[in-house]
């Protein structure tokens, strides 16, 4: 089936405090942008979709025929919205009519290897559920309300979702008509519209680039000298 991956670099990135929108910052000479997309280019996908601040559309349709090399014909850049699931909803509508199976994932998550992608579409292609990578939460987490903590949290019943997130075309695109509120996640909106949710292995390096800390982790782990 063809595959199409969404990635969606709408966001302001004001936790960054990198003076640009979060995808467009540096991480050495290139951008987390386009780090985000060797990974994808090296995956399995027909399409990739990239949902850019509207200001940036011409910069980020650049930025990704420059990384996707041969492939450039792949590429196609919408603007985005006010929220995440808005900047989804905005690349879903610019998905080709023959994609059968569309990633959602965030250019945030700009080291995420093409491995991970890859096993996410395997998993769609195999349960034709939605899938979503994880990892073991490391931390313990508590239920708090103020300064008082109100519950234990068994640790071992829980998971960190990641992205690239993947779908049914069929299956995104009817849950994404019928959310009537905002969801932190795909998998979550999907969910919500009655579809069953697998989980695949995630990834470290698929971390989510957010605060300044997060920014030097990529940084080092590139081998890119310190900002
Ligand atoms: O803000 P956060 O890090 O949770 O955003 C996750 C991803 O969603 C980022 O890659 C960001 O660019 C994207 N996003 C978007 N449109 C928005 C908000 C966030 O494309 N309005």
């Amino acid at each position: 089936p063809r595959v199409a991956v969404i990635v969606v670099a709408a966001g302001s990135g004001t936790r960054l405090q990198a003076g640009a929108p979060k995808a467009f910052v540096g991480l050495d000479a290139q951008t987390i942008l386009h780090h985000c997309l060797r990974g994808v280019f090296d995956a399995r996908s027909a399409q990739v979709v990239i949902v850019a601040p509207e200001e940036r559309v011409g910069e980020a349709l650049a930025d990704a025929q420059d990384a996707a090399g041969e492939r450039r014909d792949l590429v196609s850049v919408v603007a985005g919205g006010r929220t995440r699931q808005e900047s989804v909803a905005a690349g879903l509508a610019a998905v080709w009519p023959d994609v059968e199976i569309v990633l959602v994932h965030d250019a945030a998550r700009a080291l995420a290897p093409a491995a991970l992608i890859d096993r996410v579409v395997a998993a769609v292609e195999r349960t034709g559920w939605g899938v979503v990578p994880v990892l073991p939460v490391v931390d313990t987490i508590k239920q708090v309300e103020g300064e008082t903590v109100t519950a234990v949290v068994d640790r071992s019943q829980l998971a960190a979702a990641q992205t690239p997130q993947g779908f049914r075309r069929d299956v995104l695109g009817a849950a994404y008509r019928v959310a009537d509120t905002e969801y932190t996640d795909d998998s979550a909106l999907v969910a919500a519209a009655g579809h069953p949710i697998a989980t695949v292995t995630g990834d470290q390096r698929a971390f989510k680039i957010t605060t300044p800390d997060d920014l030097e982790r990529a940084r080092s782990l590139i081998g890119a000298p310190r900002a």
